[in-house]
């Protein structure tokens, strides 16, 4: 496998209307010179996809980890992020879009990680020993559900209905409770997470500057961070759900997991 094809470096442009042609062909592009801040990063996202737009919850603001997440004490900037998938939380319902405003970059390291899943399924299928690992992730069940989160019982690799193809890689994906080959579905999901992770170490790394807004097809990429040394790294995220997501949750949204949790 080449996993050099897997990694993507965004293109920066300064136009709104430059951006959706890069989003088709890359799955993310980078913005320069939109102000970047709570609301205005908001505002932003219903600029860029307008009437497509169904839901831009409050942002989150990310620095060391974030504010809220469940998962921030497994969040430091001592060590990179792996490439991950955002809002699975919310589980199936996850976002199909993610921004992020930078405020304030970090001298050293932080440096962002996007890696193109369509392309590590593509190779999965096109490899003769892992050619069964990538049929069976559009196929197999597996659980999804990040802890004390919306459950999710479904394949890594689906559809939204109307050909807009997703994958997910969690914190905690692991064989449904339902499996009948337990074993073979465990081997699928970790040939799945090593291939991404072999392929974050490949990947071109790029810096977001203060005044630049990434926004990422997170239907199809996984992104991830270097390690980095000043804690004033800030940024804001905005998670965006359009019409061509698979649905809105029926909860109450934000842009990190603060409303995604089971009540008990
Ligand atoms: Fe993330």
């Amino acid at each position: 496998m080449d996993l050099k094809t897997c990694g993507v470096r965004p293109q920066t442009v300064s136009k709104i209307v430059d951006l959706h042609p890069l989003l088709r062909l890359d799955g993310a592009a980078i913005l320069d010179g939109a102000e970047c801040g709570e609301q205005a990063s908001r505002d932003l996202a219903r600029q860029i996809f307008a009437e497509r737009t169904l839901a831009v919850p409050e942002a989150a603001r990310v620095f060391e980890g974030g504010e809220y997440d469940s998962a921030r004490d497994r969040v430091t900037n001592q060590i990179a992020t792996p490439a991950h998938t955002d809002g699975f939380a919310y589980g199936d319902l996850y976002p199909d879009y993610m921004m992020l405003s930078c405020i304030r970059e970090c001298a050293t390291g932080g440096d962002s990680v996007l890696i193109d899943g369509y392309e590590v399924h593509q190779q999965l299928l096109n490899d003769q020993m892992l050619n069964w690992a990538g049929q069976a992730l559009a196929t197999t069940v597996i659980d999804q559900t990040e802890q004390h989160m919306q459950t999710a019982l479904s394949p890594i690799v689906m559809d939204n209905g109307r050909g807009r193809k997703m994958v997910r890689k969690t914190l905690e994906q692991k064989p449904a409770p339902t499996s009948v080959d337990p074993e073979r579905d465990r081997q699928m999901i970790n040939i799945w997470l090593d291939t991404i992770d072999a392929a974050f170490e490949q990947a071109p790394r790029f810096k977001l500057h203060p005044g630049q807004t990434l926004v990422v097809d997170n239907y199809r990429l996984l992104h991830g961070r270097d390690a980095y040394e000043d804690l004033q790294r800030m940024l804001w995220r905005i998670w965006v759900w359009t019409d061509s997501a698979l649905g809105v949750p029926e909860l109450p949204l934000a842009s990190d997991t603060r409303h995604a949790g089971v009540s008990s």
